[in-house]
């Protein structure tokens, strides 16, 4: 036995990733949650999943980690396996979305994490590309919560609603830019930032279309390029804020369902 702890002790500390990351479905119907990883090594859970109503699924994450994760509504695999298998957010691969094209088709509410910082982590809830879930992240480090907590679906303005189910519900909001970038103008729009636009200055907020309905449903959500100077828009945490435990984060879709309350 004596020698059984240090043993155990330096095989966790071999194999245990510096982040935990929590997904919970608090949505009353199924949803597919994926994740995306841009830099950092691929954490061992496969990037796609389904999630039925009140369950999570717990992932860790290597400690450089820089990624996104991201829920997908209204799927069918069986037929047509790929990015058009979700009324949103579907992905190239269809149920594990492929780990090196597999970013997921907007509308999509995101969460984004950058741990890959020195001293502190950065993590956003980002409807730039517009949103297709309610989401909160969460934290066990008194860190502020970034989020998107309610339903822009069924109040988005006319002009971005949808995607929509086979009911004429709608299971989505576009952004203005994803907007612009479907009918062609990506490169060179105000809503993007891009082009001419392409600085803060040259891309402020009031340029943007739809703007304050974003940013007023969602305070503390990233809504566009340039909505750091919106100081509710980027977030971080400290790394040192637990010197013992693991940073856990949660990403809970539908929190208003689950009583969870944003800071
Ligand atoms: C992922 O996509 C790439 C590029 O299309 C492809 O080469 C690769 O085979 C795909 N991976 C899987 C597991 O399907
Ligand atoms: C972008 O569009 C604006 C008009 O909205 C135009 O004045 C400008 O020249 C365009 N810039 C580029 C780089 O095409």
């Amino acid at each position: 036995m004596k020698y059984l702890i240090p043993l155990s002790l330096a095989f966790v500390s071999g194999v245990v990733a510096d982040r935990i990351i929590t997904v919970t479905n608090a949505c009353p119907f199924v949803i597919w949650p994926a994740f995306f990883t841009s830099s950092g090594g691929q954490p061992e859970q496969a990037p796609g999943w389904e999630a039925q109503p009140n369950t999570d699924l717990t992932f860790s994450t290597p400690e450089n980690w820089n990624g996104r994760v991201w829920g997908r509504r209204n799927c069918d695999f069986s037929t047509n396996p790929g990015p058009n298998s979700c009324l949103d957010g579907g992905c190239n691969g269809g149920l594990v979305c492929n780990i090196t094209t597999g970013t997921g088709v907007p509308p999509a509410t995101l969460a984004t994490f950058d741990f890959s910082g020195e001293s502190q982590d950065i993590y956003t809830v980002s409807v730039v590309d517009g949103y297709n879930l309610p989401m909160v992240i969460t934290n066990n480090c008194a860190c502020p919560f970034a989020s998107c907590p309610v339903d822009l679906a069924t109040s988005c303005p006319l002009d971005l609603a949808g995607p929509f189910d086979a009911d004429g519900v709608p299971v989505g909001c576009r952004s203005a830019c994803l907007v612009d970038a479907l009918a062609g103008h990506a490169a060179n729009s105000s809503n993007c930032c891009t082009g001419s636009f392409d600085s803060e200055s040259a891309c402020p907020s009031s340029g943007v279309e739809h703007y304050s309905y974003f940013k007023t449903n969602c305070p503390n959500s990233f809504v566009y390029a340039f909505d750091e100077s919106s100081g509710t828009a980027i977030w971080q945490c400290e790394k040192s804020c637990m010197s013992e435990a693991e940073v856990e984060y949660g990403v809970t879709f539908c929190p208003e369902a689950a009583g969870v309350s944003n800071l």
